[in-house]
């Protein structure tokens, strides 16, 4: 078990655009045990590879039990949309301590692969929908705080800065 440092905003990793994973190797899955055990240890519901400087396009997530505990989501591509929109307030563990209200489509249909490479497919609802579409768009280099006015989002930045700056209780 390994518990990985998890970046903060504004760390420039996070704006990266992750790769796709082409080897599904030994090292692969310990990769994606040591993410899981680190979003457990941080108390998250999803933890993206590019938040732990991976840059990868992987994800894992856990939003309880009723919606098929822990789950590992390698290459993720969305295949369909709702357009019933839901909103929820998130949080992000790359955010510490920020929350803010986020609308986004209610549910999502996906294809991935998991860590054999064997490929899958999930139709996700509810806090499992509003999580995976919030850990994909850390995929693409997108933080919740993206979806939000640019004045919040720069009042938060400014706010997690001055914290980094005051002292090192961040993970960096
Ligand atoms: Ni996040």
């Amino acid at each position: 078990m390994a518990i990985l440092p998890i970046l903060t905003a504004p760390h420039p990793f996070l704006k990266k655009k992750a790769a796709p994973v082409t080897i599904f190797d030994a090292a692969l899955a310990q990769t994606l045990r040591d993410m899981l055990d680190t979003m457990y240890d941080a108390k998250g519901i999803g933890l993206a590879a590019v938040q732990v400087g991976i840059g990868q396009r992987m994800l894992v997530m856990d939003v309880g039990e009723e919606d098929g505990g822990a789950h590992i989501i390698i290459n993720p591509v969305i295949t369909w949309l709702s357009e019933e929109m839901s909103s929820y307030n998130e949080g992000c563990l790359s955010v510490p301590t920020h929350y803010s209200d986020v609308v986004r489509p209610a549910e999502v249909k996906i294809t991935y692969q998991d860590p054999t490479g064997a490929p899958h497919t999930l139709h996700a609802r509810g806090l499992l929908s509003t999580c995976l579409q919030h850990e994909m768009d850390h995929l693409d280099g997108i933080l919740f705080l993206d979806h939000l006015s640019s004045l919040k989002r720069t009042m938060i930045l400014r706010k997690l800065v001055k914290k980094q700056k005051a002292g090192g209780a961040l993970a960096l």
